[in-house]
């Protein structure tokens, strides 16, 4: 399938709400979190523009796992606050890095990825994992992607029972 290409702001919150709409009916009825979560990255992977890597770390003791992901094989085990996806769970904040040459302690799992985001998974308080997704454009990712990649995590959270 074709990837779509913005060229513009309004075309990329555009692209966002259509791409919410298919998570949405893509976990319509289906409860399972791990199940749903390969659904989800393999959609990411597949529709989003210039993206190499989309997939899930999740929380295990103090280290974030490797779960469900799309793209080349990847660091398996990621310990507390270490790179951008542990910088993102210790904040509980989305990080959006432009250059991951200029972050550090980044963990460099492809040498051909320049920018990624990293958005936290928590419901109700609980810190249960990341969603990391990765380019090889730097500064690929901006607001709009923010904003867009927090909202698809909403929905995989409200549609998912909690492991
Ligand atoms: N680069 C990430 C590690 C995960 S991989 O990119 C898939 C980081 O610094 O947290």
């Amino acid at each position: 399938m074709a990837k779509v290409h913005y060229t513009s702001l309004s075309e990329k919150s555009q692209f966002y709400r259509s791409l919410g709409q298919r998570v949405a009916a893509l976990l319509e009825g289906e409860r399972d979190f791990l199940a749903n979560m390969a659904n989800v990255s393999a959609l990411l992977y597949d529709e989003l523009p210039e993206v190499n890597w989309a997939g899930f770390y999740l929380l295990k003791g103090e280290d974030l796992v490797l779960g469900p992901f799309q793209g080349k094989p990847a660091c398996t085990r990621i310990g507390p606050g270490k790179g951008v996806c542990g910088a993102a769970a210790k904040k509980r904040e989305t990080v959006v890095v432009e250059n991951v040459k200029n972050f550090p302690g980044h963990i460099a799992c492809d040498h051909a990825t320049k920018a990624e985001i990293v958005v936290p998974l928590v419901k109700t308080e609980r810190l249960l994992g990341v969603l990391d997704v990765d380019s090889t454009l730097p500064a690929r990712f901006d607001d709009e992607d923010r904003a867009g990649l927090e909202q698809i995590v909403r929905l995989l959270l409200d549609a998912s029972a909690e492991n």
